[in-house]
């Protein structure tokens, strides 16, 4: 194999600012996404709860991971199920209170699991008494803290743009008559960030919860803070030939979203993090520049330290295309913030079920899924049930709750499926998630993947991502090294990771069929397999992946 391009970090340090030194905890870290609802319910309403979550924090530790990501716990009349905020300083009731997320801090913290919470500043709820003021004179304090327009002559909206989940992104206020900008639901009006107090209330509400004792904040939507204050219309979209689902799948995104000025924004932010030390801030950026955004979001060490994109997320296919495209183009070189990545979420359909051609093939494409994701630069993040390799979960249209899916189907990205309840039990009802019937079904294939089954199974994907996060920790190559594509014929995938004086040589066979394979010249050995350990193999399996050392 022939090197063929270097793609990372070539001078350690370079990018790295006088606050960062390059060894902060973030660094390599591999961060769980608890999605509150679905986590573990133990008051039994069908919901997740925050004393949930801390009583689950044995499992998540045990995994090996870093740090969790908490998505919102805050108040919320739940319609985009908490990422519509009515109060951003306190937990909502369903989820339990002030107290319960400090007592969730404390365990987190004696586990040595730092915690990083939601922030999402685009928008709030149609409940925020923020909106309430805003929306009540066209004179007061708060009239300009949201996008407000009055309608066009003939009483349309201000312009063309179109909301993420469905329809025209204005709704008519009588009140004021005028129109508010949502980009999400109606139920999401906009927050006017290029207002100076909007601003600032957004960084009183980091420091409460920094305060708190929080470790860090996942951004929510950046691109989405600020809008075109000339209110122009988006373009068409180039016909690129992918498939038109909703109104806003038509335009490009140029003037409702990805103002310039975000980035200033981004750095007020920083100033906020950088009086508390070692904390760490991933944006959250989609949409058709994600990867130049996520660069200018990070950019200069003066940002945000971290970033992801849908690159794996919405992939339909795990092919070596994917990948090289993915960390060519978010290596975390020189100015760059670190690289993150994600391959399941919340918003996202399960990736063995986007992977896997067929049932039979989702343990080993889990597998396989696992093992290239915590070989890759950067953070990783694992999504609850990652571990256990659920796949998407199915739910019938009538018990589909997300208003996404709800206004799209079925032609929809599916986020109610992977958001079906974490089977901890398997012979208990609804798997231990519940006492009761769930907000979402678990899914039948679920139970026979329960935490309790695979515990007791040495060679369960549970304890499969055991053994690998342990790996990962044991090899600060993986950690913290560079990353090098290496020349490979499809579906072989090959990189290399160099460096704390370590080098591994990755190998991925992503295709159906064994490919003959001839193991480097040296002293190299087998250090990791997605199959039975042993000595180098001369053909990679199907679906399969090496990490070899020296
Ligand atoms: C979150 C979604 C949410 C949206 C609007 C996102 O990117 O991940 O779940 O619906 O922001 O807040």
């Amino acid at each position: 194999m022939i090197i063929e391009r270097q793609i990372a970090g070539a001078r350690p340090g370079l990018a790295v600012d006088l606050t960062r030194t390059g060894a902060e905890w973030w660094r390599g870290a591999v961060i769980y996404q608890i999605y509150p609802r679905s986590f573990r319910d133990l008051n039994g309403d069908g919901v997740g709860d925050l004393a949930g979550i801390t009583a689950g924090l044995d499992h998540v530790a045990s995994l090996g991971v870093d740090a969790i990501w908490l998505s919102p716990f805050f108040t919320s009349p739940m319609r985009d199920f908490g990422y519509d905020i009515a109060d951003f300083c306190d937990v909502d009731p369903l989820f339990g209170t002030l107290a319960d997320f400090d007592r969730l801090v404390a365990r987190a913290h004696a586990l040595k699991l730092k915690v990083v919470i939601d922030q999402v500043y685009s928008h709030t709820s149609d409940r925020h008494p923020w909106f309430a003021e805003s929306r009540s004179s066209l004179r007061g304090a708060k009239a300009d803290w949201y996008v407000w327009a009055d309608p066009k002559p003939d009483g349309s909206p201000p312009n063309n743009w179109q909301s993420v989940f469905h329809g025209p992104a204005w709704t008519w206020d009588a009140r004021r008559g005028q129109y508010y900008l949502h980009n999400f639901l109606p139920e999401q009006p906009d927050l006017n960030l290029h207002h100076p107090e909007v601003q600032a209330a957004l960084l009183a509400t980091a420091r409460f919860w920094l305060d708190r004792g929080v470790d860090g904040f996942r951004v929510d939507a950046v691109n989405f803070f600020m809008c075109d204050p000339l209110l122009r219309d988006n373009p068409p979209a180039p016909d690129d030939g992918r498939p038109k689902t909703r109104p806003f799948d038509f335009q490009s995104h140029v003037r409702n979203q990805s103002h310039p000025a975000i980035p200033g924004f981004l750095e007020r932010l920083r100033g906020v993090l950088d009086a508390y030390g070692d904390r760490f801030t991933v944006a959250e950026v989609g949409g058709e520049n994600a990867l130049a955004e996520m660069k200018d979001y990070t950019w200069g060490g003066r940002r945000l330290d971290s970033a992801y994109g849908f690159s794996f997320l919405y992939a339909s296919e795990l092919n070596p295309g994917v990948v090289r495209e993915a960390v060519s183009a978010w290596a975390g070189g020189a100015g760059e913030g670190w690289p993150s990545w994600a391959f399941s979420n919340h918003d996202a359909p399960r990736a063995p079920s986007r992977f896997a051609q067929s049932e039979a093939e989702l343990g080993p494409v889990a597998r396989l899924a696992s093992l290239l994701l915590f070989c890759l630069r950067g953070n990783a993040f694992l999504y609850q049930g990652e571990e256990l390799g659920l796949p998407q979960g199915e739910v019938p249209f009538e018990r589909l709750q997300d208003p996404e899916a709800i206004a799209n189907w079925p032609a929809t990205l599916g986020r109610d499926g992977a958001r079906t309840p974490l089977p901890w039990r398997a012979a208990e009802p609804f798997a231990g998630f519940s006492t009761v019937e769930p907000w979402l079904p678990m899914d039948r294939r679920h139970p026979a993947l329960a935490i309790d089954l695979q515990e007791a199974d040495p060679g369960s994907m549970l304890h499969f991502t055991r053994r690998l996060l342990a790996f990962r920790r044991s090899r600060p190559g993986l950690l913290r090294g560079e990353l090098r594509l290496l020349e490979a014929p499809a579906p072989v995938l090959a990189f290399e990771r160099c460096g704390e004086g370590e080098r591994l040589l990755c190998v991925f066979n992503l295709g159906r069929g064994a490919v003959a394979w001839t193991p480097p010249a040296g002293a190299w050995r087998l250090a990791f397999t997605t199959g039975a350990a042993g000595s180098l193999p001369h053909a990679l399996e199907p679906l399969s992946g090496y990490v070899l050392t020296r």
